[in-house]
Order: C-alpha cells, then structure tokens, then sequence
C-alpha cells in the first residue's frame, strides 16, 4: 500500500507532501489504528485509501491518501473507494468523516463535495504539514447518522 499510494501520489502533487515520505512501518501502524482498502482492476492494484478514528462528540474517522494510479483515473475508482468507506463506516457505527485537501488543490474539494461533504472549518485534522499552507478541511455525516 506504500507502494501504491507512491505511485499515486508521485508527480501530482508536490515533493514537499508528506505522502511522498512515508515508510512501510508508518502505513502498517496507521492501518493498525483503522484500515484501508485496494481498488484493482484486473487483478492489479490501481488506488487505495485508508482511514482511522479520530476523537469526536460523533464517531469519526479521517480519510488519508485516497489516490488513484494516472492509468485508471477518470474511471469512477477514487468515487467507488470513497463510496465503500461509507458503507464500512456505517457498518462500524461510524457517523461522521473528515478529511484534509492540500490548499493548493483546491479544486479537489468539487470532487468530494459531489461525495457529499462539505467544507469545515471545525474540523481538527490529525495531522498537518508544517512545511505547507494549513490544508481545506471538509466533512460529511453519513447517511442514517443522527443530525
Ligand atoms: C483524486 C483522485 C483520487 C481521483 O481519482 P479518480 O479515480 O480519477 O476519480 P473518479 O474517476 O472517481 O472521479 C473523477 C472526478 O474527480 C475530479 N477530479 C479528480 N482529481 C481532481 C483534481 N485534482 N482537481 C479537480 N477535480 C478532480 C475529476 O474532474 C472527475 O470529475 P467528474 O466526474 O465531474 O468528471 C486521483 O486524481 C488521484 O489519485 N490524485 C492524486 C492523489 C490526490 O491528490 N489524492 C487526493 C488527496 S485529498
């Protein structure tokens, strides 16, 4: 999964993102704290994405490193993936997702919006990057959840 978010994420966004930097032991602890998942198209892996709880009054999760390989995007894989974590969530009593968007691509924020999340500026990211701008911040109740 390093791997992949790797070959994802190399050559979209800039050297500085931390998602460029990351070691196996890293992924395999966050994966540990949460999960993740491999979107394959003829049995080779083409995105992922993994997520993890974070402290709120609602059962949350972040969402980390949805990526998608530059052969397979434009296929509805990075909708498909984010459309199973809503499904695992609510199987899993979760009620609430977040997730960050570098501020220098903010144009992402349309894609998620057609997802169903909205931008949040209560929102209190896992993680930040101190060598970057402070990123968007968008959440999502999933459907069934309790206002
Ligand atoms: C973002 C990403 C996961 C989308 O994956 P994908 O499989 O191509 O997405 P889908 O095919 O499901 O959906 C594509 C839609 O997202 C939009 N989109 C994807 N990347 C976008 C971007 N950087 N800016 C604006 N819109 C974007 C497309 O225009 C398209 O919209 P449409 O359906 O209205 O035409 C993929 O572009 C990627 O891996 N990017 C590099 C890593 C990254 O930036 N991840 C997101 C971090 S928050």
């Amino acid at each position: 999964m390093r791997d992949l978010t790797l070959a994802a994420w190399r050559g979209t966004v800039p050297d500085n993102s931390t998602a460029l930097g990351e070691t196996v032991e890293y992924v395999r602890e966050l994966l540990g704290r949460g999960g993740g998942l491999i979107v394959t198209v003829d049995g080779e892996p083409a995105g992922s994405v993994r997520w993890f709880p974070v402290p709120h009054p609602k059962p949350s999760w972040e969402i980390k490193r949805l990526g998608v390989v530059p052969r397979w995007r434009g296929h509805d894989l990075g909708r498909l993936m984010m459309m199973r974590i809503d499904e695992h969530g609510r199987a899993a009593g979760i009620e609430r997702l977040q997730l960050g968007i570098r501020s220098d691509q903010p144009a992402l924020a349309r894609f998620y919006e057609t997802l169903g999340f909205t931008h949040d500026a209560n929102v209190r990211l896992s993680a930040t990057n101190p060598n970057t701008a402070p990123p968007i911040a968008l959440s999502k109740l999933l459907p069934g959840s309790p206002a």
